[in-house]
C-alpha cells in the first residue's frame, strides 16, 4: 500500500465536511489506488494545528474542532510555517475568501508549488484572481493543481470541460452562480419585505452578515472570473467584470416583471465580442417557464457553449456542505488518477 499525504489548511466547514466523506470513502480509495491518504498536517486561524508525519487521527480532530476545543500541535505555528515545514505531498486550501485581493490563499498556494506540492483549493480567491501565474508555477514544478469546488461546490464544471469534452473550444460561459441573490430575488417576488428576508437568510445561515458582497455583484463577478479564467483563458480579473448587483432592484420591478410572465435573476455572461473578451453580471428579465426562471432557491445553473457541443447547461440543485466535500473528493480522485 502506498500513502499519499495530505495537509488541510484551514477545517472549518468545508474541511471537515471534506474530512468526512474522506473517512467515509477510506477503504474504497484503498481498493481502487491501493493508496492510503494520510493527513499529515491541519491548520486552523483559532482552533490550533496538527502536525503528524505518520499520519493524524482525523476523526479525533474533526471531534475536537466540532467539540469547541483546540488542536494540540505547536501554537507557534503558522499556517505559512506549516505549508513551508510539513511533510505532505497535496495541500488543500480551504481558508476563508478573500474576494478583494484573493489573498493569503494565492501566497499559500505558490509556497507550495515552490516546494513542488499539488495543490487542491476550495478558495476561488486564486483562480479569480491568479490563475495564469499559478497555473505557470504549477506547470513548471510539476506539481498538479485543480479547484473544481470554486464554483458550484461538487459540481462537474471544471472537471466537465477538461475530461469530458476534450478539445472543444469554449465561446461563451452563462448562468447564475450566486444563491443568495437568486434566493432574495425570490422571496422579493413572493411579496416579502428586503429586511425580513435577509435577517431570515442569516438565521438559516446561508446569508452572511455582511451580504453586500453578494447583493453587489461581486461574488458573482468573482465566480465568472474563474470560471472565463480557466474554461476560456481570459487572463482577467473580477474588477474587470462590467457590474451590476441587484441593490436597485424593488419590489415594483419584480411586480412589473410578473405582470410581463417574466422573472427578474442576477445573470453573469462572457463571451467573445468582436474578438474581446466581455464578461457581464446584472439582473436581467427572463421568461417564465425558461431553464433560468426555474433555478430556484439556492440552486445554480452554467451553461458552456463550444464550437464542437453548442449550448450545455448543468444544474446544482439546492446544495449542502456535502456537495462541497465532494468536489474536494473529487480533486483528490484526480490527484490520485494523475499519479498513479
Ligand atoms: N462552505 C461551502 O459550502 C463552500 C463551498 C465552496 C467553496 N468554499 C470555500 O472553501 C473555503 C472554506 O470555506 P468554509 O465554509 O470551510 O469556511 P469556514 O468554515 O470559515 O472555515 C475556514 C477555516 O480556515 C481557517 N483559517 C482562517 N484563516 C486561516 C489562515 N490564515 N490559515 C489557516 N487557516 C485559516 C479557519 O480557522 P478557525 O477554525 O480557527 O476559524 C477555519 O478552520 C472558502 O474559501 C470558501 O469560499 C466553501
Amino acid at each position: 500500500l502506498k500513502t499519499l499525504k495530505v495537509a488541510l489548511l484551514g477545517f472549518g466547514n468545508a474541511g471537515r465536511a471534506f474530512a468526512r466523506l474522506l473517512m467515509k470513502k477510506e477503504a474504497a480509495l484503498e481498493a481502487r489506488f491501493d493508496c492510503h491518504i494520510a493527513i499529515t498536517a491541519i491548520s486552523t486561524h483559532t482552533h490550533g494545528c496538527a502536525v503528524d508525519a505518520g499520519g493524524l487521527d482525523l476523526a479525533e480532530a474533526v471531534q475536537t474542532v466540532e467539540a469547541g476545543g483546540r488542536l494540540r500541535g505547536d501554537a507557534s505555528l503558522s499556517a505559512m510555517d506549516i505549508i513551508t515545514m510539513a511533510d505532505y505531498d497535496v495541500l488543500f486550501e480551504m481558508t476563508p475568501l478573500n474576494i478583494r485581493t484573493g489573498q493569503p490563499a494565492i501566497d499559500h498556494i505558490k509556497a507550495a508549488f515552490a516546494r513542488g506540492k499539488h495543490v487542491v483549493t476550495a478558495n476561488k480567491g486564486p483562480i479569480a484572481w491568479a490563475f495564469d501565474e499559478l497555473s505557470a508555477l504549477a506547470a513548471s514544478r510539476g506539481a498538479l493543481f485543480f479547484y473544481e469546488t470554486t464554483v458550484m461546490d461538487g459540481t462537474p464544471v471544471f472537471n466537465l470541460a477538461q475530461l469530458t469534452l476534450p478539445e472543444t473550444s469554449v465561446t461563451e460561459v452563462s448562468g447564475i452562480l450566486n444563491t443568495t441573490t437568486n434566493y432574495i430575488l425570490e422571496e422579493l417576488a413572493a411579496g416579502k419585505a428586503y429586511e425580513d428576508i435577509l435577517s431570515a437568510g442569516r438565521a438559516l445561515g446561508f446569508i452572511e452578515a455582511d451580504a453586500a458582497m453578494d447583493i453587489e455583484g461581486y461574488d458573482a463577478a468573482a465566480k465568472l472570473t474563474a470560471l472565463l479564467n480557466v474554461l476560456m483563458h481570459a487572463h482577467m480579473t473580477p474588477d474587470q467584470v462590467e457590474r451590476t448587483g441587484i441593490e436597485h432592484i424593488t419590489p415594483a420591478d419584480i411586480r412589473a416583471a410578473a405582470a410581463r410572465e417574466s422573472v427578474i435573476k442576477l445573470y453573469c455572461r462572457g463571451w467573445r465580442d468582436s474578438g474581446r473578451l466581455r464578461a457581464t453580471v446584472q439582473p436581467v428579465e427572463v421568461p417564465r417557464g425558461s431553464l433560468l426562471a426555474t433555478i430556484d432557491a439556492t440552486s445554480s445553473v452554467v451553461s458552456i457553449t463550444t464550437e464542437e457541443m453548442g449550448k450545455l447547461s448543468v444544474v446544482e440543485h439546492n446544495p449542502l456542505i456535502e456537495q462541497t466535500a465532494y468536489g474536494l473528493f473529487s480533486d483528490l480522485i484526480r490527484v490520485l488518477n494523475a499519479l498513479a
